[in-house]
């Protein structure tokens, strides 16, 4: 087998080796089952403990309380572009979004297909996307505000959510969600694509309030609703098994290995800190997000040329960094140093920027 590398892909990501060694050692045969994960019914009763324990671990890191349901929902976090105002937003109400970029501007034009009254309250359009929009004034009769946690492609990220005047706020946590501890009552609505710091591709966690659910129209069609999964724990039908189990295990890692948010908030700022620090300290690397609105976990850059960032990404994948190269849409570099890329992979990383400034330089 080939070595592993250190793995900055966007996602999807790199996953914690102890959960993928797990998965491994229990694959052909899931709990004295005599069957695979992959195999065994999602009615079954080792089924039933892996998705308990998948809900009571989102609870128990984000301090959630009875208040919330915890939902598995496949279509990724782009179904839910569609799927939150044809739950949550009736004819004759609006809702508040801030465009800061991609992912935001994704879900506004997916409410708005659907003849929903939006207001774009903000937006970072006239720059970019580059920085993350301040001093906002939200409706007071919105029905919910939507913000996009981090831009994964643009490398923004939210420090902190601005304040809404009681108006729950519906938040895509795809590329932060579990990154840092969260005032969760804040939000009407968290929701992530699992592939990026959670798990596997296949499946969007959504954190829902319990009240919202009595808001959703009965004519929503049963599998877009969320009150549907809400009410059998997310086995309405077959739900993907297998990313919920990995779902699971990469939670028990952030809460038993890591322990808890608090200390996994702790060492992203670290890794961000190695990183910015060291850019912030040559004229090589242009980190390319306001300073204020820098991600922690997508780092994103450029070098002096794109000849030379074409080179810089085919250099060090064969020195064994992987997944540097930016999105397809701004060009560029990333680096995505999500929970489960760790402090050395970073730190393997700045010696390899040193390394090739001093070549190229
Ligand atoms: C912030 C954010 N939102 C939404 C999405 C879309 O997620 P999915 O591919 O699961 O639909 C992505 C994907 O990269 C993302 O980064």
């Amino acid at each position: 087998m080939a070595d592993r590398i250190y793995n900055f892909n966007p996602g999807p990501a790199a996953l914690p080796l102890s959960v993928l060694e797990e998965i491994r050692e229990n694959f052909l045969d899931f709990r004295g089952s005599g069957m695979s994960i992959a195999e065994i019914s999602h009615r079954s009763r080792e089924f039933d403990d892996v998705i308990n324990d998948a809900v009571a671990r989102t609870k128990r890191l984000l301090g959630l309380n009875d208040d919330f349901e915890v939902l598995f929902i496949q279509g990724g976090a782009s179904l839910q572009f569609c799927m939150i105002p044809m739950n949550f937003l009736p004819q004759g109400k609006s809702a508040d979004y801030v465009d800061t970029g991609t992912w935001s501007t994704k879900a506004i034009k997916e409410a708005e297909l659907q003849g929903k009254s939006v207001r774009v309250v903000a937006s970072s359009e006239d720059k970019n996307y580059c920085y993350i929009p301040q001093n906002l004034t939200f409706n007071d009769d919105a029905a919910f505000v939507h913000l996009t946690s981090n831009n994964t492609i643009k490398g923004t990220q939210w420090a902190e959510f601005p304040a809404t005047n009681d108006v729950p706020i519906i938040c895509d946590m795809s590329s932060d969600i579990m990154s840092r501890p969260l005032d969760v009552n804040r939000f009407g609505m968290m929701y992530a694509g699992a592939q990026k710091n959670v798990g596997p591709a296949g499946v969007c966690l959504v954190i829902i309030r319990k009240d919202l659910l009595d808001w959703i129209p009965d004519t929503v069609p049963t599998m877009l609703k969320y009150s549907t999964f809400a009410a059998k724990n997310s086995l309405y039908n077959t739900p993907p098994c297998f990313a919920v189990y990995t779902i699971q295990l990469v939670l028990k890692w952030l809460e038993e290995t890591i322990g808890g948010l608090e200390k996994m908030a702790a060492i992203n700022q670290d890794k961000a800190r190695l990183l910015y620090g060291f850019m912030d300290g040559t004229d090589f690397y242009r980190p390319t997000a306001a300073a204020d609105s820098r991600s922690l976990m997508n780092v994103t850059f450029r070098l002096p040329g794109e000849e030379l960032e074409q080179l810089f990404v085919q250099q060090a994948l064969a020195k064994g960094l992987g997944g540097l190269k930016g999105h397809r849409s701004v060009g560029g570099c990333r680096a995505s140093i999500y929970n489960a890329v760790s402090l050395e992979a970073v730190g393997a990383l700045v010696e390899f920027m040193k390394t090739f400034a001093r070549e190229h330089g």
